[in-house]
């Protein structure tokens, strides 16, 4: 059994300005703009949609397979990942490369200026999922990465027929509607958010039901609202789980797929599936960062119970962990 997660692989470098961009712009020589801001903070996290997923996949019991690029910086990071029990013999290390990049600048408004470098991203397209056997695959998850790497896993995993689940996120900005369309043919799942399912049907011209044509299910996470399911036969809706702070909410999208990943896996009832991906992603708004949290199985299942009440399929995780057994070993 196994699931593997692609997507983008990344160091996050968060800086903090201790003043306003606005006092170092000058609108009147926007023609020839030189700024520089001394920053006094500086903090680098683990991040990436795909770390993030196999993360919250790690310490919901899983052993996912990791299936992404990187560069030459990524030592550190590729052993804590494989500290945490994430799988990381299909990520590929380009020596020449540095792992993508993602550096924001926060002044005292909270206005931001960010970059991204794509560095080794861009070679996520030079993986391929033929050169794997299917039959040892359950299910893979193909998340923001490389647009061109995007569209052949999807065209892959179909032609090799193995499920997945297709999670265009943020990329769907980047997407043109026939690499959506195609992309949509053989997934057994799409997932976005509220504002990205609006996106998602301005891109194909499609509602719900004409999504649904195309794919089996259709989960749309809805922030503080909590997560819904779609088939063509029936919908189901699960309230969020409680956070017991909030403080910082990027990375909640990632950690309700492995949620979600966790339940298909075990092909657990929707309503099981959405209330357990729902709880994994509140973890991610207590902490700063996207992999800065932590819990143990017994404190997930127990805050499960406070949370929605008993659940056998939940208890599951409890007696798989007794046996040893891993999904993805
Ligand atoms: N304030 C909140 N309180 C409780 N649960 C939340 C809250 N915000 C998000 N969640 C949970 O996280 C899930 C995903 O959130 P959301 O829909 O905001 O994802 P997203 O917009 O893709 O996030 P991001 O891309 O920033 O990670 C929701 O379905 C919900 O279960
Ligand atoms: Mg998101």
């Amino acid at each position: 059994m196994s699931i593997i997660v692609t997507g983008s692989i990344a160091w996050d470098y968060l800086m903090r300005f201790p003043g306003r961009f606005r006092d170092h712009i000058l609108p009147d020589h926007l023609s020839h703009l030189s700024v520089s801001f001394l920053v006094d903070e500086k903090e680098r996290h683990r991040g990436g949609c795909a770390p993030n997923i196999a993360y919250s996949l790690a310490l919901l019991g899983n052993r996912p397979k990791l299936m992404g690029t990187a560069g030459s910086d990524f030592e550190d990071y590729n052993r804590w990942l494989r500290s945490v029990g994430v799988d990381t013999s299909l990520t590929v290390v380009y020596e020449d490369e540095f792992t993508a990049t993602f550096t924001v600048i926060t002044d005292l408004d909270h206005n931001q200026i960010a970059s991204f470098h794509t560095g080794a991203m861009a070679r996520a397209r030079e993986l391929s999922f033929h050169d794997l056997n299917p039959d040892e695959i359950d299910w893979v998850i193909i998340s923001p990465n490389d647009p061109e790497a995007m569209r052949r896993y999807a065209r892959q995993c179909r032609e090799l027929g193995i499920k997945f689940v297709y999670d265009p996120s943020q990329q769907l900005a980047r997407i043109d509607r026939e690499a959506f369309m195609e992309s949509l043919q053989g997934a057994s799942v799409l997932t976005v958010n509220d504002y990205e399912l609006e996106m998602a049907k301005k891109l194909s011209g499609l509602d719900e039901a004409g999504l649904l044509e195309h794919v089996d299910v259709l989960v749309v996470t809805r922030g503080p609202e909590g997560s819904s399911a779609y088939t063509r036969e029936a919908e189901y809706h699960a309230p969020p789980a409680k956070p017991r702070a909030v403080v910082e909410p990027t990375g909640v999208g990632d950690a309700f797929r492995a949620g979600l990943l966790t339940g298909l896996s075990r092909r657990w009832p929707w309503p099981t599936t959405l209330r357990l991906a729902n709880l994994a992603a509140v973890y991610v708004i207590e902490h700063t960062g996207t992999q800065n949290h932590y819990y143990t199985l017994e404190e997930f299942v127990q805050r499960y119970r406070e949370n929605y009440g008993d659940d056998a399929a939940v208890q599951e995780l409890l007696a798989e962990k007794k046996e040893g057994m891993t999904v993805g070993g």
